[in-house]
């Protein structure tokens, strides 16, 4: 295995060993720490993929699905059917307790996903994308598995684009989120680990370019919450 493998290898065992220590409290910090704006923005993606979905019975993939949250508001949402894949068992067991049984629960890697070309009608990552060891690789990989015409939408922590928010949200996001989710899910690292990984990420218009070069077309994003997270949206050529 090449150097750049082997070290996408020990990132994602990082990654899943990281969401395994905390998926018991992954919910209950995820409504808490977002004062439940987390819900919008999920409802949100699942609002924007209907206007997309064409065709019958259209099928939708969540990618880094986590406990399911996403998964379940596309289902009850979109009319669509839903597969929901992640690579960390213990996340996917909260899941498996909270969809119903229509949606498929499958343990996979957003970088070798298990599934055909062109599978399906759209694709969503909440979340997720920022985890992985390579941004390109796993957008060529989500592009892979769309249908010719189908849509990928990222949502993900973003830039503050206000001036006055983007401080105070640093502030919380730097300093208070990691003491208060390390506090009650025990692990200090996973929550400073989020800032640290938002930080990395690319910002909006960054990512924007990055689908593009990655070969999605009609890319476009919205700003959430005055940016702090970002809901981005491309589609594969016909
Ligand atoms: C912050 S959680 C987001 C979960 C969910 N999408 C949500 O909206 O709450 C990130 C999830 O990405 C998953 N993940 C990270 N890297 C992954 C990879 N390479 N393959 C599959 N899942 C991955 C983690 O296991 C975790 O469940």
């Amino acid at each position: 295995m090449s150097e750049n493998g082997s070290a996408a290898v020990e990132h994602g065992k990082r990654v899943r060993e990281m969401f395994g220590k905390i998926a018991g409290r992954y919910d209950v910090l995820n409504h808490l720490l977002s004062g439940n704006v987390d819900k919008r923005w999920r409802k949100k993606v699942a609002n924007k993929l209907k206007t997309k979905l064409v065709g019958k019975d259209p099928l939708i993939l969540d990618v880094a699905c986590g406990t399911g949250d996403l998964s379940l508001t596309l289902f009850e949402n979109t009319g669509a059917r839903v597969i929901a894949t992640d690579f960390c068992r213990p996340m996917l067991s909260i899941a498996a307790d909270k969809v119903p049984g229509t949606i498929n629960l499958i343990e996979g890697d957003a970088l070798r996903l298990p599934f055909r070309d062109a599978t399906f009608d759209a694709v969503t990552i909440a979340f997720g994308l920022r985890n992985l060891a390579s941004v390109e690789g796993g957008l060529a990989e989500l592009l892979r598995i769309l249908k010719p015409s189908g849509w990928l939408v990222v949502l993900e922590f973003s830039r503050p684009t206000n001036f006055i928010l983007r401080p105070l949200f640093g502030l919380y996001f730097k300093r208070i989120l990691p003491l208060m989710g390390g506090m009650i899910s025990g692990s200090l690292s996973a929550y400073t680990y989020l800032p640290n990984s938002v930080s990395r990420f690319p910002d909006q218009e960054q990512l924007a370019l990055l689908m593009k070069d990655s070969g999605f077309q009609q890319v476009s994003f919205d700003n959430l919450t005055g940016g702090i997270a970002a809901l981005h949206m491309g589609s594969r050529s016909s």
